[in-house]
């Protein structure tokens, strides 16, 4: 019979180096894929760049594959166990590092049927790391930016969004990264707060900022990053202005806004009942919600409802009453925000909600309750963690601090240890080379 040979790849860029392991795979049998799903991927990296039925489309057409299986976990162990192939090949780059624990789970599993792993050398001089470099570079079209937001509510177990205000922030959301443990961490969003956009122009965040002006701010982060974006867009304006809005904000890309269900004046919610902050009635906020939603052209975009009954100290019963209405008029996920460190009532609202059958994606802001883990925040419930305006209170004091300090000294020596040398700002900036 002829043998049977797994090989596990998320085959996002193929490259020389998956042709070399199938060309090794092909000659000891039949050759079967476990291609990683975007739920694999996206538990230790950032989604892959195409789809896994694109993927999949690619690898079945590719000489040497027999069959192409998806694989739901990064761990190769449960299709393993299914098939029972005589051999896994896998490049020798695992020996050491984060996968090193993966490979030897792949080892002990074979030997429950004596299989074997075949390791040829690593294909030098191209890597998948240095592709979504380049991929990188070539950006992203409105098309695909704008499914991406999608595409991470249904493969993460929560959507990490952090905001951005301009283009150097839009490169530091794009860009952060760190590793802990076997993963590798980022954002994967981009927030367009209404309150650090107004802010950075030294204005309030009373809508003075106008959406002509919003829009520029987006179109300058859209220009240097990839990341799918969600738009502050208020309370959405009149009812008539919000269908415009949100076409506008579709044709360009973006993924979701963010409406509130507040009237007259724009106030920051974080001012809470110290500032007078009206609720709009159910029945007029659904009618708007409504009307965005009819007019989106693509089923890739997202109207997220805001509740403002904890801000406005409306209580847990009304938030859950607009969590239905809202919903039911076609909201796609709902934001409850809070201005309390407090997490008491939020956890309430958390909890009944949880329990509403078909209940849409919760959004959660910790502004006001930084010290809520992501752990926590996906145990209450959410599927969307917002950090919406410390990019730029963090920026803030540190200017102030260096301002001043060129003031007392007369000088700028005693400031640089606040600055970041020049180079490394200048090798941020893509094409300043
Ligand atoms: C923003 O970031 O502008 C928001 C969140 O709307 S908050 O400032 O908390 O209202
Ligand atoms: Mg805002």
């Amino acid at each position: 019979m002829t043998k049977q040979v797994y090989v596990g790849m998320s085959a996002d860029i193929i490259h020389p180096g998956h042709l070399n392991i199938i060309n090794v795979a092909q000659k000891l049998g039949d050759v079967i894929i476990g291609l990683l799903t975007d739920e694999a991927i996206a538990s230790y990296k950032r989604l892959p760049f195409m789809t896994f039925e694109q993927r999949k489309l690619i690898i079945e057409n590719l000489r040497g594959v027999s069959k192409v299986v998806p694989q739901n976990t990064l761990d190769y162990v449960p299709n393993l166990r299914m098939l029972k192939p005589d051999f896994v090949v896998h490049g020798d780059d695992w020996k050491t590092g984060v996968q090193a624990e993966t490979r030897q789970r792949v080892i002990d599993a074979l030997k429950e049927w004596g299989g074997e792993l075949v390791e040829p050398a690593y294909t030098a001089g191209v890597s998948s790391t240095q592709l979504i470099q380049a991929k990188r570079q070539f950006g992203t079209t409105p098309e695909i930016r704008r499914s991406l937001f999608r595409r991470q509510l249904e493969a993460k177990t929560i959507v990490r969004v952090i905001e951005s205000h301009n283009g150097l922030t839009g490169l530091i959301a794009e860009n952060a990264s760190v590793e802990v443990g076997n993963s590798t961490r980022e954002f994967d969003a981009l927030w367009i707060s209404s309150l650090t956009d107004s802010t950075s122009k030294g204005k309030p965040d009373t809508g003075l900022v106008d959406l002509t002006s919003r829009l520029q701010t987006v179109e300058e982060i859209l220009e240097i990053t990839t990341k799918p974006i969600i738009f502050d867009g208020d309370n959405g304006g009149e009812t008539e202005h919000f269908a415009h809005m949100v076409r506008s904000l579709e044709r360009l890309g973006l993924s979701a806004v963010v409406i509130e269900d507040k009237t007259g004046l724009k106030r920051n919610s974080l001012f809470g009942t110290d500032v007078d902050q009206t609720q709009d009635s159910i029945e007029a906020f659904c009618d708007k919600i409504r009307r965005g939603k009819q007019a989106q052209i693509t089923n890739d975009f997202s109207i997220i409802a805001r509740i403002e009954s904890l801000i406005l100290d409306k209580g847990v019963e009304d938030a859950l009453q607009r969590a239905k209405a809202y919903t039911g008029a076609g909201a796609d996920a709902i934001l409850i925000h809070s201005k309390d460190k407090d997490t008491s009532q939020l956890f309430k609202f958390c909890q009944t909600y949880n329990t509403y059958e078909n209940h849409a994606p919760l959004v959660l802001v910790p502004s006001a309750y930084p010290q809520m883990t992501e752990d926590e925040i996906y145990k209450m419930g959410g599927r969307v963690v917002i950090y919406a305006n410390q990019l730029l209170r963090s920026a803030y004091p540190s200017m102030v601090k260096t301002a001043e300090l060129i003031l007392q000294n007369g000088r700028a020596l005693e400031a640089e240890e606040m600055c970041m040398p020049i180079k490394q700002i200048i090798n941020l900036i893509p094409g300043e080379k």
